[in-house]
């Protein structure tokens, strides 16, 4: 085989290498494991286990929006620092890669914001310190718990 012959294979290869790369990119950060559902929310498919865990954070929210709120009320704004913080980004880091692989990128972007926002309120209730601004940033994190639970479900790989 020439070196021009080889040369123009080691390419082809690279070539198609670069594809599957992309095509692997595009399925695990940006499309996950879904599928359509009857009322127009995307199904996001996961283990029984990874369902759970999900759900179980999800419930975890409600929780520490409870003590936010009840701190608040009592204007005790390092208690609402504290609960803020127990839901922001560090705790995304939970979230093992291979159930990260089956999110879509939207369902990604607007969890990310979530535990963002509660980085953002968690600093402000302490450096700022005013109820009536942490309340217009929480209204603004529960705009994307609202917009998030319109668009998707979760959907358990054993369902039918
Ligand atoms: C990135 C998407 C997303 C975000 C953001 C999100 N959720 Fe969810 N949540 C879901 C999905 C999907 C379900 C499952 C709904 C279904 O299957 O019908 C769910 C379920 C829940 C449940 C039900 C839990 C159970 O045990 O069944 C609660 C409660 C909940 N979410 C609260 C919240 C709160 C509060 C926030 C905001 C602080 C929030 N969620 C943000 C996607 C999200």
């Amino acid at each position: 085989m020439s070196s021009v012959t080889r040369a123009r294979m080691y390419q082809a290869i690279i070539v198609v290498l670069l594809l599957v790369i992309a095509a692997m990119a595009y399925k695990f950060i940006v499309l996950g494991s879904t599928e359509r559902v009857d009322d127009r929310r995307v199904a996001v498919v996961l283990e029984p286990g990874d369902r759970a865990l999900m759900l179980s954070e999800m419930r975890a929210f409600v929780a520490g929006l409870q003590q936010i709120t009840d701190a608040l009320s009592h204007e005790d704004m390092k208690s609402v620092a504290k609960a803020a913080r127990a839901m922001g980004t560090p705790r995304s880091h939970d979230v093992p890669l291979a159930l990260m692989a089956k999110l879509p990128l939207e369902f990604k972007a607007l969890a990310l914001g979530v535990h963002g926002g509660f980085d953002t309120l968690a600093t402000d209730a302490e450096a700022v310190g005013k109820p009536a601004h942490t309340l217009a940033q929480l209204s603004g994190i529960l705009q994307k718990c609202v917009a998030c639970h319109a668009s998707y479900e979760v959907k358990d790989t054993r369902a039918p």
